[in-house]
């Protein structure tokens, strides 16, 4: 159906026939379901490459699956995606091609973009990146007085600090122990300077990583980050060419910033910045793990893109998490999502899932303008088990909101681990499965009465359950894993901004707050009367500027 005249979504049949499914089920406990099909733990499961995905424990019927695909087929996501892997302009605000799945594409992938094949040069520039990463590793490339390069500072933010800090965290164990490497991206100089602090300049690379190459934090620390080092080494600006290099779409910024666009990797604008991490923007990742690592990572990528382009609606992982979430989001009102890893390495992917889902899908408008009715993207958090448990575990299980959560684990810990610290795993895991038992099935009343608790705090000691969680369990965490959990995710992301009939590529929401920054900066240096100011934010202002002396 062309997005241009398609039915608003809250006025089709099948999203009728799902709310009036909701009020069938709503007595229904997931006790009710396990018992009316105790086959349920294997049958609702999927495998796609290493990924075993189990949703057994949803609140859902085969009959709900059926409902949640006939939504699917009457908002044509496959046909928006099939249009995205075409390289059609699929972002209609900005008006251009959503291409991050040809970033991991065989070399001998066909994909135009006005006309002109985009592959060979996604390639040339990933050879130029592990040309370049083998001579950091190897020693090869120097520094400005030819001493060896063992810190690497990746200076950039959102899509170009998110994607590559939350990897380099999730593969520790795959890198060079050898080579230090920071991520700085808040403007509050307090960040450039805990990553620099311990740094010698004549060892350190600077990677400025910036899509457009204006984004003022980014500019800010790059700026400072070079007084830094011309101010270490004693040296004048010829030193910046060994010590900074950047990568961008904006060859002509990069150049006016002072750095050879030699030493530019460059992508394109059909590559999102939060869907940019597996181009030339992994380039800290790929130095950390090598560029065989960056490769295998790459090749997880393009494995969910190849299930989630080809894999049957019943079988199709993306698009079955995207629906969950529409069933619980738009059916059950639920307004987060919640996911959880098991494994101390993925500390940060949930801050990386964040950026991914909320500014991909935190929308209000449809894609021709219209105001939604219906809710759109949740709000994503989470951290690594088990320390949630001893913190806001007692909300999902006990408290007044329903919270989706996926659980994400791992059979093996890393190989790096001494013999005692794998030994923790099991403990690790054992709390993974009994989480996500605990939120389904809980704990009635007789079973609480059963134990001898006294009846004044029978209700205290009753888990009601009934808390849906999606089970993602793999072998262990290597490249390949992680890349097919991002294209995972990317993808589900991509289904639920496909039915709510909302451009999930564009992010005209952070541009008020960049404006008003802009405006607001005099007034706190200067003191300058700035025109339009609220009166709270005037008052806030003044303040500010009496407590810092001004
Ligand atoms: O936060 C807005 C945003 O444009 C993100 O989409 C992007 O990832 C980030 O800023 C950084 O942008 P750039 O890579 O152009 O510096």
């Amino acid at each position: 159906m062309n997005a241009d005249t398609r039915t608003r979504l809250d006025r089709t049949p099948e999203w009728t026939a799902l709310g009036e499914h909701r009020e069938e089920l709503a007595e229904t406990h997931l006790r009710d379901l396990f018992a009316a099909d105790p086959g349920r733990g294997s049958g609702f499961t999927l495998q796609v490459g290493d990924l075993h995905i189990d949703y057994s424990k949803h609140l859902v019927t085969d009959q709900t699956l059926r409902l949640l695909q006939e939504l699917a087929v009457a908002t044509d996501v496959f046909g928006l995606r099939d249009a995205m892997f075409r390289g059609e302009k699929i972002n209609v605000t900005e008006d251009r091609a959503v291409l991050h799945t040809v970033l991991r594409a065989p070399r001998d992938a066909v994909v135009e973009v006005d006309g002109q094949n985009v592959v060979p040069g996604v390639h040339a520039v990933l050879d130029r990146m592990a040309a370049f990463a083998e001579r950091v590793r190897s020693g090869e490339w120097t520094g400005h007085t030819g001493r060896r390069i063992k810190n690497v500072v990746n200076i950039g933010i959102g899509g170009s600090d998110l994607g590559p800090a939350m990897a380099y965290d999730a593969l520790r164990s795959f890198t060079d122990r050898g080579l230090t490497v920071r991520f700085v991206s808040n403007v509050d100089g307090a960040d450039l300077h805990e990553a620099v602090r311990d740094l010698d300049p004549a060892e350190t690379l600077f990677i400025i990583a910036s899509k457009t190459f204006t984004t003022i934090e980014t500019i800010t620390n790059a700026t400072s980050a070079r007084t830094w080092l011309l101010a270490g080494l004693k040296a004048g600006p010829e030193a910046v060419a060994r010590h900074f290099v950047a990568l961008s779409t904006n060859a002509g910024k990069v150049a006016d910033f002072g750095i050879d666009t030699d030493n530019m990797f460059e992508f394109w604008d059909w590559v999102g910045g939060r869907y940019s991490f597996d181009s030339a923007i992994g380039l800290s990742l790929m130095i950390a793990i090598g560029p065989d690592r960056f490769r295998e990572m790459l090749d997880g990528f393009h494995l969910v893109d190849e299930h989630f382009r080809t894999a049957p609606a019943e079988a199709n992982a993306p698009l079955l998490l995207g629906l969950l979430g529409i069933w619980y989001g738009n059916f059950h009102d639920a307004q987060s999502h919640a996911v959880l890893p098991y494994s101390h390495y993925l500390s940060r992917f949930t801050a990386y899932l964040q950026q991914l889902d909320m500014e991909s899908n935190g929308k209000s408008v449809d894609r021709q303008g219209r105001p939604v009715d219906w809710q759109t993207g949740p709000v994503v958090w989470g951290t690594p088990g088990t320390n949630g448990q001893h913190a806001y575990y007692q909300l999902i299980h006990q408290g007044t909101k329903l919270i989706p959560a996926d659980f994400i684990g791992f059979a093996n810990p890393v190989d790096e681990l001494e013999t005692g610290l794998a030994a923790q795993h099991d403990l690790l895991m054992a709390n993974f499965f009994a989480q996500t038992q605990a939120l389904a099935f809980g704990k009635t009343p007789d079973e609480v009465r059963a134990e001898g608790v006294p009846e004044h705090l029978v209700a205290h000691k009753t888990f009601q359950g009934n808390h849906p969680t999606t089970t993602i369990l793999a072998r262990e965490l290597t490249p390949s894993v992680l890349g097919q959990l991002i294209a995972l995710y990317e993808h589900k992301v991509f289904v639920q901004g496909a039915v709510w009939n909302i451009d999930s590529f564009d992010q005209w929401g952070v541009e008020l707050g960049k404006v008003l920054a802009k405006r607001v900066e005099p007034a706190l240096t200067e003191g300058t009367d700035v025109p339009g100011l609220d009166p709270s934010t005037k008052a806030l202002v003044a303040k500010y500027r009496e407590l810092h002396g001004r």
